[in-house]
């Protein structure tokens, strides 16, 4: 949070300064005293009976009960303007950018006007224009409360499943951004990791035109054999088993939004949002036996042959 990328996260971290040193002062201050106090009114081995007895101090009772209130005033102006900047107004409702869902435990991300639907990995363009609003984040939850944090982002947002919510994001660095569910939200709830991927506009144009292509499936190659897997089979492994129940793949007739959308799998970096980095391996183990590496997850373990499973790999793990 102490280096924002965007002006909301700015505005933010800014004010977190400012608190922490105004209450840096406070506390230094008391401490000070305290000390002060300590050793100037310490009772003497000489000393006899009580040490001077003070009933009262209109002028010090006064201080500490008007310094309190002036240093709450100092705070509370910066913060309400902090919040109405960092919440700008909302404009156009029906126009957002993107539709952030939050399920236990993983990020859907929505691009309404692109026609993509992806997981675990938020795109956004950089914004060059400084008087844009930023992007028009809409919010939503399938099933529990969520909370949408990308500190360099900008404030953190609660997720209702009940009730919607609206943020604008203003990215001004490309970089890769992270961020975490802010809600506990179940067992999982520290494995809904956010990532964020800011990047140059024609970059994002690119990834959002590769979103939109369903892959097509080759034809097992000759490496075959050399332990790569089919992925044409693969694909048939994948449709014909009850994968097609929760997960879609653009394309096929697996349509189902109940899991990860997983058209594109192969070109995401980490697999069980952020839980283990995406390669072969990885994937074969959470096939098998998810639970293992994300307890409490609704995916059952597939006990599949060893070459159903490299098929089935290769065919996932294609969809770049
Ligand atoms: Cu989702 Cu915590």
């Amino acid at each position: 949070m102490f280096e924002p990328i965007s002006p909301h996260g700015k505005d933010i971290a800014d004010l977190f300064i400012f608190i922490l040193a105004l209450g840096g002062i406070v506390f230094a201050l008391v401490v000070g005293l305290l000390t002060y106090a300590m050793v100037t009114g310490r009772r003497r081995a000489t000393q006899e009976g009580l040490p001077r007895q003070v009933a009262g101090n209109t002028k010090l009772e006064i201080a500490w009960t008007a310094a309190p209130a002036v240093l709450l005033i100092a705070l509370f102006i910066p913060t309400i303007m902090v919040m109405n900047s960092s919440d700008p107004a909302k404009v156009n409702k029906d126009k957002p950018d993107v539709v952030i869902i939050g399920h236990q435990w993983w990020w859907e991300y929505q691009y309404p006007n692109g026609g993509v639907v992806t997981a675990n990995e938020l795109h956004l363009p950089i914004i060059t224009d400084p008087k844009s609003n930023g992007y028009l984040i809409h919010l939503k939850s399938a099933d529990v409360q969520h909370d949408f944090w990308v500190p360099q982002l900008g404030r953190k947002i609660d997720v209702y499943p009940d009730k919607e919510n609206f943020l604008y994001l203003k990215p001004q660095q490309a970089g890769t951004f992270i961020g975490a569910c802010a809600e506990y939200c179940g067992g999982q709830h520290a494995w809904m990791r956010i990532i964020a991927i800011v990047q140059p506009q024609a970059e994002f144009d690119s990834w959002l035109a590769a979103q939109r292509t369903p892959h097509t499936t080759s034809a097992p190659t000759t490496s075959v054999g050399a332990g790569q897997g089919d992925p044409k089979r693969g694909e048939q492994i994948f449709l014909n088993n009850t994968c097609i129940n929760c997960h879609a793949i653009n394309g096929t007739t697996a349509q189902s939004p109940i899991g990860p959308n997983l058209t594109h799998l192969g070109s995401r970096a980490t697999l069980g949002t952020g839980i283990i980095e995406n390669n072969p391996a990885n994937l074969a183990r959470w096939i098998l036996n998810p639970g293992a590496i994300k307890p409490g997850l609704r995916m059952p373990g597939y006990q599949l042959s060893q070459e159903d499973l490299r098929d089935l790999v290769a065919y996932l793990e294609e969809q770049k």
